[in-house]
């Protein structure tokens, strides 16, 4: 997308969010949807939907900016899977199964570094960046093996908008360019490769769905984030743009009524929207505040009820001075506290409350437009029998 392009769309974004705001409306759905509460526990449908759609898409594994160099790798242990990423000599990103060929010792037990090599713990074999096995310590007595068979497990892998996406369960490659489809010029203009990685943490959240739902959803943003984030936006003013199962969510900043007052030429659009990059089906990235950006990975736990959030705090640069450093770590602390102070702690609330018998099904309102997507969304992937269609 050309700047100009790219403005015109912030533009229309920030006409479209103004007028909710002068009408007091927000984009709906035709109808309120509802959704058995099954839906959320059983353990069977969970372990279905792991496979079908967590094991089975691309899922955003990592951030180009974590490995930029050649050597650069990070190791991450996601839905049961031990990973490895490496960039490799050819700038190539790869991911591989974190498991020594020989007899499945995890091969690199540090979470993120620059290795020519990596020496498996156990026995001393040695890959290298691109997954080849180069060396067996002790070769000659171990025996004749054929080291050309013997490289690191690949998963397929590919690169896009400053995002490594890796399919859990597969080495089959497949296009990310229409499995993101309209989404990926989107996601460009983040300009993700470009941010400095400020700081990552892992938090403890309520079950998938439930933690999704939250990440989708600008209903609770007054009620539950009057203290951090919502002090910034308006609540239950969403504009949305869907792109096949990802979607765009724009927010309004509290400043949005003072285009009214403005021709368009001196509008600058992103002073008063704000917006969330949601990737089916587990990826959120919020510009929350000017110069910073949170990016979340949520992945299902073992049982239906909990999840593993990513969470990484983006700067626009490496912060140099004292004011860009207190600001960074202001974000940084805000988010945390909305995320797991108020939407987790909600989330685990309703965990405990799910398997009451309180409700038999739950409701997506027409103002919860991105959430009643999300849904039909994973049901059509739990309904196509054969590959998935990736457009
Ligand atoms: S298990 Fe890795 S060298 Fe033996
Ligand atoms: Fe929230």
């Amino acid at each position: 997308m050309s700047a100009a392009e790219q403005h015109e769309d912030l533009m229309d974004l920030a006409r479209r969010a103004l007028a909710h705001q002068q009408n007091h409306t927000t984009d709906m759905t035709e109808a309120v949807m509802s959704m058995p509460v099954d839906a959320y526990t059983d353990p069977g449908r969970y372990q279905a939907e792991r496979t079908r759609i967590f094991k089975t898409l691309p899922l955003a594994m990592a951030l180009t900016i974590e490995l930029p160099e050649p050597g650069d790798f990070k190791t991450i242990y996601a839905m049961d899977t031990p990973l490895l990423l490496v960039r490799g000599d050819d700038g190539v990103a790869r991911a591989f199964l974190n498991v020594c060929r020989h007899r499945g010792a995890r091969l690199c037990e540090s979470d993120a570094g620059n290795t020519r090599t990596f020496s498996c713990p156990y026995h001393a074999w040695v890959y290298d960046r691109q997954g080849e096995l180069v060396s067996r310590y002790g070769s000659k007595t171990f025996g004749e093996v054929n080291q050309s068979e013997l490289g690191l497990a690949p998963l397929a892998c590919a690169e896009a908008a400053g995002i490594i996406w890796v399919t859990l369960g597969s080495a089959e490659p497949f296009d990310i360019d229409s499995w993101l489809g309209g989404m990926k010029d989107k996601l460009e203009t983040l300009e993700l490769d470009s941010w400095h990685l400020f700081d990552k943490r892992e938090l403890v959240g309520p079950g998938w769905k439930v933690t999704m739902d939250g990440y989708l959803e600008i209903y609770h943003h007054n009620s539950v984030h009057g203290a951090t984030v919502g002090q910034h936006t308006i609540g239950n003013l969403l504009v949305l743009d869907t792109f096949g199962p990802h979607q765009r969510l724009t927010l309004g900043r509290r400043t949005l009524g003072s285009l009214a007052e403005e021709t368009e030429e001196n509008w600058e659009p992103l002073q008063h929207i704000r917006l969330v990059h949601n990737c089916f089906p587990n990826l959120s990235i919020s510009g929350i505040l000017g110069d910073h950006c949170l990016v979340s990975q949520i992945f299902p736990g073992p049982t239906p009820d909990t999840t593993s959030t990513i969470q990484m705090v983006l700067s626009a640069r490496k912060p140099e001075t004292e004011e860009e450093l207190s600001a960074t770590e202001n974000f940084s602390a805000m988010v945390l506290q909305a995320v797991q102070d108020e939407d987790y702690r909600l989330g685990l609330l309703i965990q405990e409350g799910i398997t009451s018998g309180a409700n038999h099904e739950f409701l997506y309102g027409k103002n919860e437009p991105a959430v009643q997507n999300y849904h039909n969304w994973i049901a059509h992937f739990m309904r196509q029998e054969a590959d998935i269609n990736w457009t």
